[in-house]
C-alpha cells in the first residue's frame, strides 16, 4: 500500500507514524508513506496557500489552486482521495478494514476554517472525521487514520495480536476488562474465575462484563 499525505505540517503527520508497529510495517515494506507540504504547490513567492473566507467570517480557507495542482500531481490510476475534516463521515473500524485493501490513498489535511468547497466537489472521493471534536489541523487526524489502517495490513501485527483483533471484531460490543500479575495488587484481587482455567466459564464471564461495560460507557452501541 502507498499513502501520500498532503498537509501544511508534514512533520506532525509523520511523527506518530515513525515508531513502533507502524515504523516496523514501513521497514518491512508493507506500506510506503510520503508526506508533502502543500506550500510546494503555491504559485507565489511567499508560499501562501490560503485566503479569507468569501462572505466574511473568522479564519482562513485553503485556496483551490495549490490543492488542485497537488492532488492532480499526486493522484494516479486507482487512488482514493480522502479529506480529513470534522465535517466528514465519522470513522469506524469497518471503514478502516475496507480502506486497508486499497492500493493507494491520498489523504488531504484541512486547516483553519477548511478547504475551498470546489475541491471537495471535484477532487475529493470521501470526507472523514475521526470524531466529534475539532483539532488544530488535519495532520493529526491523518496520522490517526493511517495508524488505524496500517495495523490491519497482513503482517503488521504479530500473530497473537492479529488473533486478538479478530476475536474483538464485534462493533456493537466493547472489550471486557483485563488483568495481569500480580494477582493481589494493594488488596485488589484479580477475579477468581480468570484464574480457574475453565475456558467456557471465562468466556461467559468476559461476555457478561463486555455487555455491562458497553451499557455503561456506550449505550448508543
Ligand atoms: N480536522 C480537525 N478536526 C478534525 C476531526 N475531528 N477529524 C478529521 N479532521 C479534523
Amino acid at each position: 500500500m502507498k499513502i501520500d499525505i498532503l498537509t501544511l505540517f508534514p512533520d506532525i503527520a509523520l511523527s506518530p507514524l515513525s515508531d513502533s508497529i507502524i515504523q516496523r510495517a514501513r521497514d518491512a515494506g508493507l506500506v510506503e508513506i510520503c508526506a508533502h507540504n502543500l506550500r510546494d504547490w503555491s504559485d507565489n513567492k511567499h508560499r501562501r496557500v490560503d485566503d479569507s473566507p468569501c462572505g466574511g467570517g473568522p479564519g482562513m480557507v485553503l485556496q483551490p489552486g495549490p490543492l488542485a495542482a497537488a492532488i492532480r500531481e499526486l493522484k494516479g490510476e486507482g487512488t482514493r482521495v480522502i479529506l480529513m475534516t470534522p465535517q466528514g463521515k465519522q470513522l469506524k473500524q469497518a471503514r478502516c478494514r475496507e480502506l486497508s485493501s486499497e492500493t493507494h490513498l491520498l489523504i488531504v489535511c484541512g486547516h483553519y476554517e477548511g478547504i475551498d468547497h470546489r475541491i471537495v466537489e471535484t477532487l475529493i472521493d470521501e470526507e472523514i472525521s475521526i470524531g466529534d471534536y475539532v483539532l488544530t489541523n488535519g495532520a493529526i487526524a491523518a496520522a490517526v487514520l493511517c495508524d488505524s489502517i496500517i495495523r490491519l495490513l497482513p503482517g503488521a501485527l504479530g500473530d497473537s495480536q492479529s488473533a486478538i483483533e479478530e476475536s474483538f471484531s464485534d462493533p456493537s460490543l466493547l472489550e471486557a476488562p483485563c488483568y495481569t500479575r500480580p494477582v493481589d495488587f494493594e488488596g485488589q484481587k484479580v477475579p477468581e474465575i480468570l484464574l480457574s482455567g475453565d475456558h467456557a466459564k471465562i468466556a461467559a464471564w468476559r461476555m457478561e462484563k463486555a455487555a455491562e461495560r458497553t451499557r455503561r460507557n456506550r449505550p448508543d452501541l
